[in-house]
């Protein structure tokens, strides 16, 4: 047991998907696994570890931003062993290219600051998905016939955004869509020699307004599973 997850020693397997929702890591488990258990739920950030295809894979809510990411990802890896994390999540689209439903392969994450700030200081350190991961999760993505794009990533700190200035820099300079976690995600990885990546599907569009209906968002959240389950296991 770690100070945010409950799970006891062998519970968590060493590949982990990471929902920002921890109903959204419920519904996953219940859907995809089979021999499914319920291995943490302090605070109600729901986890889950059972089998895909014959392969342990846990599916662990990670909260929304990068300071709650940070806190489970940290205590996945050095408590649990974790090496594989992909993050499954939503983005809000930022080139024309980029229809609501596609899939972003996060390849890089761009920030403001991230939780490493602190060890990077005045660096600029550029947070990058593992190659493998990303070749796999492109390829099974493809196969499922979804519309796939891989590139930059901005993780934000913010939802609310008073500071729209930023943005625009992100869509001027090609950065396909924005979330809040990625980036961490991949900065820990980094430090802690695992594996990681982002595969994310576009929920709502910065530039056109439009969002994903409501009833259409369970498959897109389906089709992503599926997309890091066979990346993580290809
Ligand atoms: N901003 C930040 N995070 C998001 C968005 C957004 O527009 N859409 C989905 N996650």
């Amino acid at each position: 047991m770690t100070i945010h997850i409950g799970a006891q020693p062998g519970d968590i397997a060493e590949t982990v998907l990471l929902p920002g929702d921890p109903y959204r890591a419920k519904w996953a488990a219940e859907t995809f696994l089979e021999d499914v258990k319920l291995v943490n739920e302090v605070r109600g950030m729901l986890g889950f570890t059972g089998t895909y295809k014959g392969n342990r894979v846990t599916i662990h809510g990670s909260g929304m931003g990068m300071p709650s990411l940070s806190i489970y990802v940290n205590e996945l890896i050095k408590d649990y062993g974790a090496k594989t994390l992909i993050r499954i999540g939503s983005c809000g689209g930022m080139q024309n290219s980029v229809g609501i439903r596609d899939i972003i392969l996060g390849m890089a994450a761009t920030t403001l600051s991230t939780p490493s700030r602190g060890i990077f200081k005045d660096m600029n350190f550029a947070p990058t998905a593992d190659f493998d991961l990303l070749h796999k999760a492109y390829h099974a993505a493809e196969a499922k016939g979804a519309k796939t794009h891989v590139g930059n990533i901005y993780s934000s700190d913010v939802f609310y955004d008073e500071r729209p200035d930023l943005n625009e820099q992100m869509v001027r300079h090609g950065v396909l869509g924005v979330e809040m976690e990625a980036a961490e995600l991949y900065n820990l990885a980094a430090r802690h020699s695992v594996r990681s990546l982002a595969v994310l599907t576009v929920s709502d569009h910065l530039l056109t307004g439009e969002a994903l209906p409501s009833d259409q968002r369970e498959k897109s959240f389906g089709d992503m599973v599926e997309v890091a389950l066979e990346a993580a296991f290809a």
